[in-house]
């Protein structure tokens, strides 16, 4: 019996016979050229991950409406100039013998872009995530909305797509008629749930109309609102099976949306694997055609127990497919411990479109910049030396190497990671372990001489004479310039998730940023009570915007532990400490232990002694200025592919 059964039984909708039941979700890149139409980057990017293996892909959502757009970098299908663009899409996917659905959509009030140019059109003039309210679409709207989503398919048909899909998640138009939270309406459109659904349900009748009988219709949803007096799952049981009598022939079980705390729509590593498919599987209790589940999925193992349970039809793998898409090859060959695992980090894919940027991922540097991405092993082999075995050095020697260069790479520490691993030691963050591990022996099975425990310093490096250096030497824990900062009972946050200190009640952290709050995360795993964790911010740098930080946030509130923000520490003393909070002068006490995580400076000793012997080096990560992996990976990459 095959281990992926379930996964690899091929299944028919109306005219599309896929081959398995793996589906790349929609992912935004925003590649799109400034006209909305496709780009080489968007081609590019689709060749790649057309090549996963999976059965069915959907791509990013592209707008039926030019008010419906999202902003810059995003797909139009508003007219027929998109056709031959997006036709280019369709071969990508069809020479890897797959199938392709294009999911269409209006923004309706979620658009900054549309609301500042006074195009937002919305159910109700209701403000949504942006705080600005949109116009109430009046009957001549809804018909025009409603006639361009029946032209969007038939341009969908005209480019080859096998199937169209229906935006009706995560906020958008669709759902914002569906939710009393932004529909107000009094005439037939508004109303009690049931009654809400008939915009969707006019939109699907037409494009049913347009696209004839035969043509598949996907529908995705967010079956759970999950936002304060939203819809809930029952009341999407309640007329589900209303889409299917419209036309729809699939059902993409999403939830949330963008307003739902804790990052629902991207849901973060607290997410196990496949935490959505019960949502999945109560859909598949009240219809009868295909349903997909989505969620945290990175393996095929967990997606297989998926559909073996019976509460899907199909999985649908996003964000690893931007880390590692070559996670179906490698389960299907038997070697599944050799994929990447997606970080659910969420920095280099949604948070970047979110500032307007184009798609990146943190751990993979190929992910928005296949058109720069070097495939072939260079003309010359170069002698790289690199410094520093965290992210950004074991990128940039993984990547030299496999560009066939000979590189040697200096770990003054007895394990690679920097300071990756210390980030492996917070709640939920082992993954960061896992991908450090694998990157390193990557690394060494590209060629990559790795030598551990060994300082790389001025003479080295000259004695070596390679042609190309890179430093990533990383960053370190400032120690703050505090009275009593050199206490018996001031520690080292690093050396706290080093595991290399004795913990104890009544702590203070100084340092409410990512570093400060893992680490009390930490000490709560440890059930350390009656902790402060202290910080000079007016807000916590943590945003809670940003699903990670929501949950640590919380995580900490429910322990009982306590944020002072605005505070000053003044003076560090045994058993107490006196801060300064909002301009008054407070003693804290009792304070049995100090932690500090007051920020990393660059650690670029190295950098400064090559300038004065002239010798040309790359400096990369954050030994350039402390940031994130993102960052590091980055430059790393672009150090190694620079190297003629
Ligand atoms: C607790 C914690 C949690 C974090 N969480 C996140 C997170 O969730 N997401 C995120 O993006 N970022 C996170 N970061 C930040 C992230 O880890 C860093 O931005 C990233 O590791 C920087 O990579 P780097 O390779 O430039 O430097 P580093 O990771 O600092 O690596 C530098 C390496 O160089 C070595 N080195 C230094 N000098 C020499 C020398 N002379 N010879 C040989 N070797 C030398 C060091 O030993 C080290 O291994 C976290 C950091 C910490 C401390
Ligand atoms: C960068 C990015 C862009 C996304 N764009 C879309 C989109 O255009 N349409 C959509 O329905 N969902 C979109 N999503 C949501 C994904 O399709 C998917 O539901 C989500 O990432 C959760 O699945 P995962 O945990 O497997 O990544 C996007 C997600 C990310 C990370």
């Amino acid at each position: 019996m095959n281990r992926f059964e379930h996964l690899l039984k091929p299944l028919r909708i109306k005219s599309m016979e896929l081959s398995n039941r793996v589906v790349l979700p929609p992912i935004t890149t925003m590649l799109a050229n400034g006209d909305h139409s496709v780009s080489d980057a968007n081609t590019a990017y689709m060749k790649r991950v057309a090549g996963s293996g999976a059965g069915l892909i959907i791509t990013e959502v592209a707008a039926v409406h030019p008010d419906g757009i999202e902003g810059p970098g995003m797909l139009g299908i508003y007219d027929d100039r998109f056709i031959s663009g997006l036709s280019s899409v369709v071969s990508e996917v069809h020479k890897q013998k797959h199938k392709v659905m294009v999911q269409i959509y209006h923004v309706g009030r979620e658009s900054q872009y549309q609301l500042e140019r006074g195009r937002a059109a919305a159910p109700s003039a209701l403000a949504g995530i942006f705080k600005i309210a949109p116009r109430e679409m009046n009957r001549e709207d809804i018909g025009e909305v409603i006639h361009c989503f029946g032209q969007a398919a038939i341009r969908a048909r005209a480019a080859g797509f096998d199937g169209v899909e229906l935006h009706a998640a995560h906020g958008y138009l669709l759902m914002q008629f569906l939710s009393e939270l932004s529909n107000h309406r009094l005439d037939e459109y508004g109303g009690n749930f049931r009654e809400r659904s008939r915009f969707i349900l006019e939109v699907i009748r037409e494009v049913r109309s347009q696209v004839g009988p035969d043509y598949p219709i996907s529908i995705r949803i967010s079956a759970e609102e999950y936002a304060v007096g939203g819809y809930t799952i029952e009341d999407m049981l309640g007329i589900v099976h209303l889409f299917v009598e419209a036309g729809i022939d699939m059902i993409h079980t999403s939830f949330g949306t963008q307003a739902s705390p804790g990052g629902m729509v991207c849901p973060t590593i607290e997410y196990q694997p496949g935490f959505n498919a019960q949502l999945a599987a109560q859909i598949k209790t009240v219809v009868d055609i295909p349903v997909i589940a989505v969620g945290r999925f990175t393996n095929l193992s967990a997606a297989e127990k998926t559909l073996a349970r019976g509460d899907a039809d199909l999985v649908a793998f996003g964000r690893q497919h931007l880390a590692d898409p070559k996670f179906f090859w490698n389960a299907l060959e038997g070697k599944e411990e050799a994929t990447v695992e997606c970080l659910a980090c969420n920095q280099g894919c949604i948070e970047r479109l979110y500032k307007g940027k184009g798609i990146r991922c943190a751990i993979n540097p190929e992910t928005g910049q296949e058109l720069i991405y070097p495939e072939r092993r260079s003309g010359k082999i170069r002698k790289v030396l690199v410094v520093g075995a965290g992210p950004a050095g074991l990128t940039a020697a993984f990547q030299a190497a496999r560009l066939g260069h000979q590189v040697v790479l200096l770990e003054k520490e007895g394990n690679s990671g920097g300071q990756v691993r210390l980030a492996a030691r917070a709640p939920y963050k082992d993954v960061y372990g896992r991908w450090i591990d694998k990157l390193t022996k990557t690394a060494i099975r590209a060629g990559v001489d790795i030598r551990l425990g060994q300082t790389a310093d001025i003479d080295f490096i000259k004695k070596e004479a390679a042609d190309v250096v890179i430093i990533a030497t990383g960053a370190r824990n400032i120690r703050p310039a505090i009275p009593g900062i050199n206490s018996p009972h001031v520690i080292d946050a690093w050396q706290v998730l080093q595991g290399a200190a004795e913990l104890t009640d009544h702590t203070v952290i100084i340092g409410g940023g990512l570093v400060g709050m893992e680490t009390a995360d930490y000490l709560r795993e440890k059930r350390i009570s009656n902790v402060v964790v202290v910080d000079t911010l007016l807000r916590s740098p943590v945003k809670k915007s940003n699903g990670h930080g929501y949950m640590l946030h919380r995580r900490l509130n429910e322990a009982g532990y306590q944020l002072w923000l605005e505070t000053r520490i003044i003076k560090i003393e045994t058993e107490q400490l006196t801060v300064e909070k909002a301009g008054e002068e407070k003693l804290l006490r009792p304070v049995r232990q100090v932690i500090f995580a007051a920020g990393s400076s660059p650690f670029n000793k190295l950098g400064y002694a090559l300038e004065k012997e002239n010798i040309p080096y790359h400096l990369i990560g954050d030994a350039c200025r402390p940031r994130s992996i993102l960052e590091a990976v980055e430059e790393g990459a672009h150090a190694a592919w620079s190297i003629q």
